[in-house]
């Protein structure tokens, strides 16, 4: 099976269908399979951008508008090397390479949002709650920041006694 999408790019997909491993029944399956990826990778070959690339994407949202990803890059690198410690001695049952860091890095956003220009009263602590917190390690780092809220949780955690 062959496809040509513009006199620049072709995408072929054919092993499937010329090995003969498959039995009949299967044929017509695998035909409707390798003409579905076709049209998936022409559909992504046609809005990968670069030189040489056909562009069709249009951007219809602006995205970093609340907080410019510097910000919150600058935020997050500070914080995890603040908060890293954590992982050698977390307690729950959960990944501490994933629960961990991404706390710190919702943290990290909420902080440089809060503390940022662009936030009404921001300089200032902000106060918050946070209804349904888990472990509350969240909450435990915005408060470790300066900002005053507490963390409700119906199922107590073992790292709330630490
Ligand atoms: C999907 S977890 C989210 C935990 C945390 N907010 C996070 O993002 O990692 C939902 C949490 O809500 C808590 N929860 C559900 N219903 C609750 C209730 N009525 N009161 C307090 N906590 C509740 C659960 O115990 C659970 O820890």
């Amino acid at each position: 099976m062959l496809a040509s999408y513009s006199d620049r790019q072709t995408v072929a997909v054919f092993s499937l269908l010329q090995a003969h491993v498959f039995d009949p029944v299967s044929v017509p399956y695998l035909r409707v399979t390798a003409a579905k990826i076709l049209e998936k990778v022409e559909k992504w070959g046609k809005t990968m951008s670069g030189p040489g690339h056909v562009t069709t994407y249009e951007k219809r949202v602006e995205h970093d508008q609340a907080l410019s990803q510097q910000a919150f890059r600058d935020r997050y690198i500070q914080m995890k090397a603040k908060y890293k410690h954590w992982v050698p001695q977390w307690p729950e049952n959960t990944d501490p390479q994933k629960f961990v860091f991404e706390e710190v890095a919702i943290a990290s956003y909420l902080c440089a949002l809060w503390e940022g220009p662009g936030w009404r009263g921001g300089g200032k602590p902000q106060t918050f709650v946070d209804l349904g917190c888990g472990n509350g390690f969240l909450t435990h780092i915005l408060t470790e920041e300066g900002h005053i809220g507490k963390g409700y949780d119906r199922q107590k955690r073992k790292i709330w006694d630490m």
